[in-house]
């Protein structure tokens, strides 16, 4: 195989660039690895990006911070909310008192109290495990009414909905996700529920917030220099079932909290029915293989990479996921040629030597590697 160029210690005497972003506790988020991807960034001399797989938007706001136009998007309405608030226009309106009267609404017993509150105990066990504190959903309850009956613009509206969602990530009782709920209530979960401003991210640049299948957002987007993929990996554990892998699912409440929309609800975690497994699969995170032999996920991306407009294609990937180095660079290199891959160690965002296998390196149980792919498309 024709070896593309390993770029080893890049960065041993460059401090890295860096971004202050915001956003919640995300599986699969990329805060460790924006200085990693501004830099490889900078180097395509890039002024347009497509953020295809936004999630938490922290790359996006990493990338708007250093002056790219982005158009951010993602499947989820959590990820156009967080987009909307950090990457639209100018706040000129009273954020602080808008905040403030959030605060000061009196609780109340409604939808999300009746599903996701939870009372506390002597014995500090969570009764029908729930995700939150009772006195922290009846605040939930009484401040996403007043956001809707609130005459606000969208931009004003994304920004209370993502100050809420913000406050609850730091109240929650949970593992950092919404399949499972813990059995003894968090520290974090006695606090109580309030919002802050979010993060006011200063721009020179002009940005587009999308939410779609990137597929049909790619149908509509116009070329960009730089196109940065961080699809989700589907996993390489054979036994593990496909929902545990599935972003809609696992965030299931951040839908709601941003749609109201009180949804019928299913299952032990009350998740929303339009994340059950067979309505909300997603083909990056497929596990099965095609009638061709190869893996849906792999296929996927093949096809991603092939139809985007960008000069060049940043594509992060685990080495926990579906696909193998080998078939991503046999994907990769159809489509270009591959100017770097880094591989980053996930743990201690090191970054150290690839070596040229068909499998992803694994020299320890339990080690997990991230990485960066960059190719300029012919
Ligand atoms: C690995 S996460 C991205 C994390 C993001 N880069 C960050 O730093 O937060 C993958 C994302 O892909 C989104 N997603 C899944 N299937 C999708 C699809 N078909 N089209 C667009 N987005 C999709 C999920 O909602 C999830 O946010």
């Amino acid at each position: 195989m024709n070896q593309p160029q390993l770029q080893l210690g890049l960065f041993s005497d460059e401090k890295p660039q860096s971004a202050n972003t915001e956003g919640i506790k995300y599986i699969g988020s990329k805060m460790l690895m924006i200085p990693y991807i501004l830099d490889v960034a900078r180097r395509t001399n890039a002024r347009t990006v497509l953020d295809g797989f936004s999630g938490s938007t922290r790359v996006s706001q990493a990338f708007a911070q250093s002056g790219y136009d982005v158009i951010s998007s993602d499947i989820s309405a959590w990820s156009e909310v967080f987009a909307t608030c950090y990457l639209r226009p100018k706040r000129d309106w009273q954020l602080a008192e808008l905040i403030e009267e959030l605060n000061s609404t009196s609780p109340i017993d409604g939808w999300f109290t009746e599903h996701y509150g939870g009372d506390v105990k002597e014995s500090g066990i969570v009764e029908n495990k729930k995700p939150w504190q009772r006195h922290n959903t009846r605040k939930l309850d009484a401040i996403r009414e007043a956001i809707d009956e609130m005459s606000l613009s969208e931009i004003e509206k994304s920004v209370a909905i993502t100050s809420l969602i913000l406050a609850l990530d730091k109240v929650d009782s949970t593992l950092g996700h919404f399949a499972s709920y813990l059995k003894e209530w968090s520290p974090r979960s006695y606090k109580s529920l309030q919002l802050k401003e979010p993060m006011f991210i200063e721009t020179t640049g002009s940005h587009e917030v999308r939410r779609g299948d990137i597929f049909q957002v790619l149908d509509d987007v116009p070329e960009v220099d730089l196109a940065y993929f961080d699809p989700p990996y589907g996993s390489n554990n054979e036994k593990m079932p496909p929902s545990r892998v599935r972003y809609a699912a696992y965030y299931h409440i951040w839908t709601t909290v941003c749609l109201n929309d009180k949804p019928r609800l299913f299952g032990k975690a009350k998740r929303r029915v339009d994340t059950r497994d067979k309505v909300a699969a997603s083909v990056f995170e497929d596990f099965r293989r095609s009638f061709s032999g190869r893996f849906r996920a792999v296929e996927a991306i093949d096809r991603l990479v092939r139809t985007v407009r960008a000069k060049y294609v940043l594509l992060s990937y685990s080495s926990g996921g579906r696909a193998t180095s080998s078939e991503l660079v046999e994907v990769l290199k159809r489509v270009g040629e591959i100017k770097e891959i880094i591989e980053i160690e996930h743990k201690r965002n090191v970054m150290s030597g690839m070596r040229w296998t068909n499998k992803w390196i694994r020299p320890k149980e339990g080690k997990n590697f991230e990485y960066l792919f960059l190719v300029e498309k012919h």
